[in-house]
């Protein structure tokens, strides 16, 4: 499991970018699924059948986000620097001093303007990407293209830490989820979805295309485990989160007793999530076509939109340990 994350969290997706990572998800995913396809926005739908004879099989669609955020080039200078823009949450404070990978392959540094005052702020439009051009001429990169951070998977015992775990652990923990699903009485829908870090979009039109009854995203949930973090309950490495609440969606109340029942009954940590910035693909399912009931699965993941997140790998198991459990069982609401 630890080898796929490398893999995943090491390739190249920025959002509308997927195909990298829609590749590296197909091989694993072809051998275990009833039905694959990818709809019109490049998200990859993945459908596991109910097992013969099961009654009124729920149709459940899991989401989970294969893009990660980046950068776009911008404006080319004559000296060859290349100014951008942001592509989904990417902050300044994260970005300065970043490298960064372009979609030819590509790479640079972020540096900034000089300073007029030193404070806190760092707008990304007063950075630059170096790519070691001295000339418009020479550089290699043109306006439209696409970069991410470029930095390599690290383990420091159990805490986990790369670029693009937002929401590559997402990806994992559906990829193993299925993998461990022997049997269902259910109609499951695998969906990584595109677009998530540009406002949710290929979860929208998945969600069209699914139509399930219920939805549930897995995806990363900030912490208030750190040094003077917001004021949050969510830890890393005890369980996997049940979101009640974020900025753009209220949890199904039926969703969230499912997943807490079947927690408390195998015995699987979890911790309750309100998170208080940031959203999930489940907004846009919950809302698509009649409604959806819908609700979120999190993983808790520190420095969340930085080059380093940080999760707890014992967060992952147990991602899919409850998953599987849930999914393994008739639903009985
Ligand atoms: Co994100
Ligand atoms: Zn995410």
């Amino acid at each position: 499991m630890k080898k796929l994350l490398k893999t995943l969290t090491e390739t190249f997706g920025p959002s509308g970018y997927e195909d990298e990572v829609r590749k590296v998800i197909l091989k694993e995913v072809k051998p275990l699924a009833d039905e694959v396809r990818v709809d019109a926005l490049g998200s990859l739908i993945v459908r596991k059948k109910p097992a013969q004879g099961s009654k009124n099989p729920k149709r459940i669609m899991l989401a989970a986000h294969m893009d990660e955020i980046g950068v776009i080039a911008s404006h080319i200078d004559k000296k060859g620097f290349v100014r951008f823009t942001n592509v989904g949450g990417t902050f300044g404070k994260y970005t300065l001093g970043a490298r960064v990978r372009f979609m030819n392959g590509v790479t640079g540094v972020v540096g900034y303007d000089r300073l007029e005052q030193v404070d806190n702020a760092l707008p990304i439009n007063k950075m630059y990407i170096d790519v070691g051009a001295s000339s418009k001429e020479d550089c290699p990169i043109k306006v439209g293209d696409f970069a991410a951070f470029e930095r390599s998977y690290m383990e420091m015992g159990d805490r986990l830490v790369a670029k693009s775990m937002d929401d590559r652990t997402g990806v994992i923990v559906l990829i193993e989820t299925l993998r461990g699903i022997k049997s269902t009485p259910n109609d499951l829908y695998f969906v990584f979805t595109t677009q998530e870090e540009v406002g949710v979009r290929g979860a929208g039109a998945a969600a069209y295309g699914v139509d399930p009854e219920i939805g549930i995203a897995v995806d990363v949930t900030a912490t208030g485990d750190t040094p003077a973090s917001m004021k949050m309950v969510m830890e890393l490495g005890k369980g996997p989160c049940v979101k009640f609440r974020d900025p753009g969606m209220l949890a199904d109340p039926r969703v969230v007793d499912w997943m807490i029942s079947t927690a408390e009954k195998a015995k699987i940590p979890y911790q309750r999530e309100v998170l208080l910035v940031g959203s999930t693909d489940a907004r846009e399912i919950q809302i698509s076509r009649a409604g959806v009931m819908a609700g979120a699965l999190s993983i808790p993941c520190r420095y969340v939109h930085s080059a380093s997140e940080m999760v707890d790998f014992n967060d992952l198991k147990n991602s899919v340990k409850l998953l599987t459990a849930m999914l393994s069982k008739a639903v009985s609401f």
